[in-house]
């Protein structure tokens, strides 16, 4: 038996989060942005968003929840990486379980489209995400020195998705 490193969200789990998940689309950006805003002290600008909708290589996804955009991410699907570029939850939906479903669903689509490994910067003062990171078995590798723009340092986290295709 794989470990369990709290991927596992059965199809009742989801049900009952009441959450589904799509493709970012132009009109989200304004919900986006909100969540950006409120989540990051260096959030993104409307137009990296755009730009990633443009790019072959990303996934930009949101969850919903009755009818509103309440969490995303965006990552990278690059030959057998995926990279996680931005995830963020509505402060007012956290800790139910959104950002766990969002992460679980970039390491789910990146094992069918053959990645081996996932990995993803983090602030070291983020506790939540680090916590978050680490029940998805992301382990932290590297420190990335004064990597943000204030000046803060960053984990290099890592997960192998080796077990994820079978957990
Ligand atoms: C990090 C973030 C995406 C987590 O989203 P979330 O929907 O609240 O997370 P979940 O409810 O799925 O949490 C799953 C697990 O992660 C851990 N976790 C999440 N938030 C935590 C917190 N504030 N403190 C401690 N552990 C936390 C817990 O183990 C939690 O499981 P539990 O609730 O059963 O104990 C959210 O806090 C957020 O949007 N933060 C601002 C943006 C951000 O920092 N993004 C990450 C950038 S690297």
């Amino acid at each position: 038996m794989p470990e369990d490193k709290g991927v596992g969200l059965s199809y009742e789990d989801r049900a009952a989060l009441e959450v589904s998940l799509r493709p970012f689309v132009v009109s989200d950006l304004l919900a986006v942005l909100e969540i950006e805003n409120v989540s990051f002290p260096s959030p993104w600008k409307p137009e990296y968003f755009l730009n990633e909708m443009n790019n072959p290589y990303a996934r930009l996804v949101v969850a919903e929840r009755a009818g509103q955009v309440i969490g995303y991410f965006c990552c990278w699907l690059v030959a057998d990486e995926v990279h996680i570029l931005d995830v963020a939850v509505h402060p007012d939906h956290r800790r139910c379980g959104i950002g766990r479903l969002l992460l679980q669903d970039i390491l789910a689509e990146a094992c069918q489209n053959g990645a081996y490994s996932a990995s993803l910067e983090v602030r070291v003062s983020n506790q939540p995400a680090i916590a978050l990171y680490q029940t998805l078995g992301f382990q932290r590798v590297a420190m990335r020195r004064r990597y943000y723009e204030n000046g803060e340092d960053a984990f290099l986290m890592v997960r192998s998705l080796s077990d994820f295709a079978s957990s």
